[in-house]
């Protein structure tokens, strides 16, 4: 029987445990630092996501058989080489792979030279020449920020004048560090989220799911780190599913072995259908937050199974999914994605059958009340036989709830209603 460490303190962390958790080869589940819901399944450890050193000794000193990374700042920083140094298993890829999520470029670059359907692009380091091409293009117009930019790295500029704005911000004054600036074609249609499992060049696809990034009701509003999402998803034919694994993601894990930097982990497809078919809008190398909520729940087989054949190097064993599809509403601080406060008590009031929660951002205060900690606080799935089956529990749970500092959205599943 294994213990498990798993990294990280939000929803995705809290789906991953309890995952692990219906695993029957798993005696021990870690999460650090994990957060007040990840407590009632794993035991917490107060450690950082990017304590990776620390981490690593942890993972020596209590037999760890085999670590899982949720977030990009702990891969980023290298954590998956420095276990593998230690001989440690560690599910997710080096920091090299990682690049395919830290650099919009090396992605972009990486596109390019395999003929991978993405947006057109340049790449720009001085502000003239970046603000000469906005000038002779149309909008709107993308402009990404070449690095991790924890999700606000992407302008969509209307007018000349606001591009110009942006530019300034990413490429003089020096509000993001001293970067570089990816500027798009802009692309239309519906996005989906596709996460594979990858081990060098094999290629093993989750069910879809697909997230809604804007904070208010009909995608109005600021982006998030995403507000809700649904498995699977009906838009999305079985042929544009062969499309996107035979001509993004499979092409993607072969061009990351012939480039020296194979992956090992999550390959994340953030894709969009436009009129011309689907093209890649970004790419992320771990678990998508909250797609992982809805997709995790949908999975069948043994979780550690894949987790450690993966980490192992070895063939990833076949997938099963629940007929039962999932719809999740995101409980986030009023505020959020700007400035938000936290502290407020959370009733989490009765129980709704056909519903769970993962948590996203909760503590425990020193009296033992369960309380608001980020900005996005509790996730509500919902599962059932169909989308209304799931919307209606996962609201219900949802008007359950009692705090007087969330919000959420109503119309998540719009597309499919
Ligand atoms: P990213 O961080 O690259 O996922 O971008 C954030 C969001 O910006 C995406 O989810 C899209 O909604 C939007 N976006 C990014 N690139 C494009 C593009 N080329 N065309 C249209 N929308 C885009
Ligand atoms: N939900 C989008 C992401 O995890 O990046």
């Amino acid at each position: 029987m294994a213990k498990v460490l798993v990294i990280g303190g939000g929803g995705r962390e809290h789906a991953i445990v309890d995952a692990l958790s219906r695993s029957s080869k798993v005696e021990k589940i870690y999460c650090a630092p994990g957060n007040a819901g990840i407590a009632a399944q794993a035991e917490c450890v107060p450690l950082k996501d990017t304590q990776v050193n620390e981490l690593k000794d942890f993972a020596l000193e209590n037999g760890i058989d085999l670590t899982v990374v949720g977030p990009e700042a702990s891969l980023a920083l290298g954590i998956c080489d420095i276990f593998r140094e230690a001989g440690l298993a560690i599910f997710g890829p080096s920091k090299a792979a990682a690049m395919i999520e830290a650099s919009k470029d090396f992605a972009k670059q990486l596109m390019k030279k395999y003929s991978v359907p993405t947006a057109a692009f340049e790449t720009f380091e001085d502000y003239d020449k970046a603000l000469e091409y906005v000038r002779k293009g149309s909008f709107p117009v993308v402009l990404k920020y070449d690095g991790l930019a924890a999700g606000k790295g992407v302008v969509i500029p209307e007018t000349f004048e606001q591009a110009d704005e942006a530019l300034r911000d990413m490429l003089l004054d020096g509000r993001f560090g001293k970067g570089r600036v990816v500027i798009e074609e802009f692309l239309t249609g519906p996005e989906f989220s596709f996460m594979c499992f990858v081990n060098g060049e094999q290629v093993s696809p989750m069910t879809l799911s697909q997230d809604h990034k804007r904070a208010w009701e009909g995608d109005k509003g600021p982006n998030t780190g995403g507000m809700g999402a649904y498995s699977p998803v009906p838009l999305i034919s079985e042929e544009d599913i062969r499309f996107s694994l035979e001509n993004i993601m499979k092409p993607v894990a072969r061009a990351m072995v012939a480039e020296g930097c194979p992956f090992s982990g999550v390959l994340y497809g953030g894709l969009m259908k436009t009129p011309e078919g689907v093209k890649v809008i970004e790419f992320n190398c771990r678990f998508g937050d909250p797609e992982t909520e809805v997709v995790l729940p949908r999975l069948e087989s043994d979780i550690y199974d894949i987790f450690l054949a993966v980490a192992e190097g070895r063939e990833i064993p076949q997938m099963k999914w629940s007929d039962e599809v999932t719809l999740g509403f995101v409980l986030a601080s009023k505020g959020y994605p700007g400035s938000y406060e936290k502290g407020f008590p959370i009733d989490l009031g009765e129980d709704v059958p056909g519903t769970r929660i993962f948590h996203m951002g909760t503590a425990l205060s020193s009296d033992g009340q369960l309380v608001t900690s980020g900005g996005r606080v509790l996730m509500v799935v919902g599962h059932g036989k169909d989308f209304a089956c799931a919307k209606d529990a996962a609201l219900k749970k949802v008007n359950a709830i009692s705090c007087s500092n969330l919000f959420h959205r109503n119309d998540i599943g719009w597309r499919i209603f």
